[in-house]
């Protein structure tokens, strides 16, 4: 279908909405991206400035000249991050990034979505977090899922990837609408969570922010907190570029999104990235095969039931045993509370 034709309702939509009006330009180039992914991808939408500010380690925020990439740094006094102006009920957020190299034990770099500083006691929050690496490893990263305070409901997935992501920037989204959540790498979508009515608030549905951040967790990222973060290698620096915010800007407290944000997610729904289709459903499952190496629903050590959303494949099953990991088992820890989020890990493996 021509991507140009869809769009035409949508910068009617966007043009008297709350969103920017550059709205419908991200989504235009998202377009182009999905349907041609490497020869275009999309730029920065709006202005760093305009779209995000800093979270904490302000002088460790360092923009391009051109406002079109931003490096997050942790050296040994701080760690960094930044936030977008906006919260979003139901959005698409995503960023080409590129993770430090070398030694990078202790460090996790997160990109996600939370309203944890709104909700205290009953936020919402999705995960891509990528936990460290010890030179010549390969890193891992784990996706999260929590709805209304689930924290001590973990929905942790864990994999590696079939590139170096200290090499070249990649692509990593998240979709989250009424009816569904993808994570993205790249144009694979690597997991969804369709919502299902026993997740009662556990499914995400208040308004959130875009986070971007990096840090030390020396006491847990890297193998259970078995390597540390080496200052001699900082500072640690991860870049991101061509951020993409595309959703609904909402009032954090009356959560009403207007008329044309409606319309708005109508048109965000009815995306081509919006579901799995048949081709990138194959894709996912030869991603969730081959790197996959921790999932909740398979850990019965945890969860005698696996949650409502889970779908159990019996291969797989079979794969994970009980503890919902390969090869290894482990134990599992709760984390604190920590620059406003509460990462809530399993243990990592020992590296092999
Ligand atoms: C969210 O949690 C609060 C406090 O526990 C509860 O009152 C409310 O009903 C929950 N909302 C949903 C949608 O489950």
């Amino acid at each position: 279908m021509d991507p140009w034709r869809r769009l035409i309702p949508l910068s009617v939509a966007t043009s008297s909405s709350s969103s920017s009006s550059s709205s419908s330009s991200s989504l235009i180039l998202l377009l182009v991206f999905f349907s041609h992914s490497s020869s275009s991808p999309p730029t920065l939408p709006q202005p760093f400035d305009e779209a995000y500010s800093p979270l904490f380690g302000d002088t460790n925020v360092v923009r391009s000249d051109d406002g079109k990439s931003v490096r997050l740094l942790l050296d040994r006094y701080s760690g960094s991050g930044f936030i977008s102006s906006n919260l979003y009920k139901y959005g698409f957020f995503s960023a080409r990034i590129k993770l430090p190299s070398d030694y990078t034990a202790g460090i996790v770099v997160a990109f996600y979505t939370s309203n944890g500083d709104v909700f205290e006691k009953t936020h919402d929050e999705l995960d891509i977090e990528f936990l460290g690496n010890i030179k010549g490893k390969k890193w891992r990263f784990q996706t999260n899922v929590y709805g209304n305070g689930s924290t001590s409901r973990g929905r942790e997935e864990r994999y590696t990837l079939w590139f170096d992501p200290t090499r070249a920037f990649h692509r990593y989204s998240i979709l989250w609408t009424a009816n569904n959540i993808i994570f993205y790498v790249d144009e694979v979508p690597i997991r969804e969570i369709i919502r299902n009515d026993a997740m009662g608030g556990d499914y995400p549905a208040k308004p959130m922010s875009l986070y971007a951040t990096i840090w030390d967790a020396s006491d847990w990222a890297t193998s259970g907190g078995r390597y540390k973060v080496n200052y001699k290698y900082a500072p640690f620096v991860a870049e991101f570029k061509d951020l993409v915010l595309q959703g609904c800007p909402v009032d954090p407290i009356d959560q009403y999104p207007s008329g044309q944000c409606y319309n708005n997610l109508a048109l965000l729904e009815a995306q081509d990235f919006s579901s799995v289709t048949t081709q990138r459903r194959a894709a996912m499952r030869r991603f969730r095969q081959s790197y996959m190496y921790y999932s909740y629903c398979y850990d019965t050590v945890r969860y005698a039931i696996p949650p409502p959303e889970c779908v159990i494949h019996p291969s797989e099953k079979e794969r994970f045993k009980e503890t919902g990991r390969l090869k290894f088992g482990g134990s599992h820890k709760r984390r604190s509370r920590r620059r406003g989020r509460i990462p809530m890990v399993v243990e990592e493996q020992p590296v092999m």
